[in-house]
């Protein structure tokens, strides 16, 4: 279907376009929009000891910090004494505190077999948001996790490790999205901050819990799922809207996203921040499918990434104009009838969490207007084997993983 533009929402509302995907299935957009993160102080001198005692050669590299994690409780005390008789299953979602996230760990609470960590920058949100929805008190645990701090990551896995549960699924959801920002913005180890936390925070995150998933005990299926987009693909009307995603051959993200000694674009171009999120996004794709061709034979781990529709209501367009945010929904709704509520994408991604019949390793699920799920194609740059291969190596690199 034909892409249309929103001309008739605002004038003052740039660039925003929709469309359905090839499937007839739902709607995505590319909106003048500006979505930032806080910029935390960090009062945790231990765990930044830690991270020097590491000796991470990037923190070592990068002068400035430019910002930090917060400090918070380790864990919600809400289910850790109840955590030794739970026989539930156990999923981490990143970003569980809105949007998606919450909607998918809300479904996946009340079903009363699973027990969400919620893996939240804003604890305290994180906790607010579970109560506000009535996730069950025993069904959920809130850990500080600030996807933008390398430092923060890894001592989130050392707290999940304590919690003493057994890792089944781990759900990478979390994303910034900042397309009108003027300049760049940076993640504590110095990344631009799109990739920094939407590619290069889960990168490190799943790779680390990795060896959790492998090794848990019982024999419940294991899966990992990063949250794609259809705007990273250019297969699709959306995703050729400008500015295209296109990770060029890596020169930026192999120099470091710094904006001194490197681009902070992956490719090597000039900051522009609606490309750096898509570019994000083709990043978690390929991601999946190398996870998909390293592990799945090995280890039995089903891998797999969704785009679930146009969610025109969460966070992620949060620092947009009023204007925009109080349009964009009914514009969803009524014209281009891509819409799909929170409700309804947390059902899908909690599908793809836990529905036997979704336990295809490699997969990148859509839905339908019926909300069928079905087997998407990628792009071909979001497919590239080659280039998978290479982002990874690149990011393992830039992480002190290789
Ligand atoms: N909305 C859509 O139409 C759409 C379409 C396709 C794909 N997606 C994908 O769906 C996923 C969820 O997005 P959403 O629409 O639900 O947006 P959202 O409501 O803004 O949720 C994003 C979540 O990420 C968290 N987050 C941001 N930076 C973080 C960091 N540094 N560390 C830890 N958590 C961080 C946010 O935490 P705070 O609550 O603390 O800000 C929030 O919980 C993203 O991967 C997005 O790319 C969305």
């Amino acid at each position: 279907m034909a892409a249309c533009a929103a001309a008739a929402v605002s004038s003052s509302i740039a660039a925003l376009t929709c469309e359905r995907s090839a499937s007839g299935s739902t709607s995505s957009v590319q909106a003048s929009a500006f979505v930032g993160t806080k910029v935390s102080v960090c009062r945790d001198a231990s765990a930044l000891l830690r991270a020097v005692n590491a000796g991470s050669s990037r923190q070592a590299l990068v002068a400035p910090v430019r910002a930090q994690s917060v400090a918070a409780p380790a864990e919600t005390k809400t289910s850790s004494s109840s955590k030794k008789t739970d026989t539930k299953q156990t999923v981490i979602i990143t970003g569980a505190s809105s949007g998606l996230g919450l909607a998918t760990a809300k479904v996946l609470a009340d079903s009363g077999k699973w027990h969400v960590i919620m893996a939240c920058r804003d604890f305290l949100k994180a906790e607010r948001a579970a109560k506000s929805v009535g996730m069950p008190k025993d069904g959920y645990t809130v850990m500080h996790c600030d996807l933008s701090s390398l430092n923060s990551v890894r001592q989130f896995v050392e707290n999940f490790r304590r919690s003493g549960r057994a890792l089944d699924v781990l759900v990478c959801n979390a994303a910034v999205y900042l397309p009108t920002a003027k300049e760049p913005r940076y993640t504590a180890d110095g990344f631009e901050l799109s990739v920094g936390t939407n590619h290069l925070g889960h990168f490190l995150l799943a790779n680390l819990l990795l060896e959790d998933i492998q090794h848990k005990q019982n024999d419940n299926e294991r899966r990992v799922i990063i949250v794609g987009s259809i705007t990273g693909n250019t297969n699709t009307v959306a995703g050729n809207v400008p500015p295209k995603a296109n990770l060029g051959d890596l020169r930026g993200l192999a120099g470091g996203l710094d904006g001194v000694r490197s681009s902070v674009m992956i490719d090597g171009g000039d900051f522009d921040g609606a490309k750096a999120y898509k570019d994000s996004k083709v990043c978690n794709m390929l991601t999946m499918q190398e996870m998909h061709r390293r592990y799945h034979e090995k280890t039995g781990i089903v891998f797999a990434s969704l785009y679930p529709g146009c969610i025109a209501t969460t966070g992620l367009f949060r620092e947009h104009y009023q204007l925009f945010r109080t349009l964009f929904p009914p514009f969803q709704k009524y014209i281009t009838k891509g819409y799909v509520s929170e409700e309804e994408s947390g059902k899908r991604l909690a599908q793809v969490v836990s529905d036997p019949s979704l336990n295809k390793s490699g997969v990148y699920w859509s839905w339908n207007n019926q909300s069928n799920s079905f087997e998407n194609e990628l792009s071909q740059e979001a497919s590239d084997a080659e280039k998978a291969r290479k982002l990874w190596d690149v990011s393992e690199k830039l992480l002190g993983l290789a």
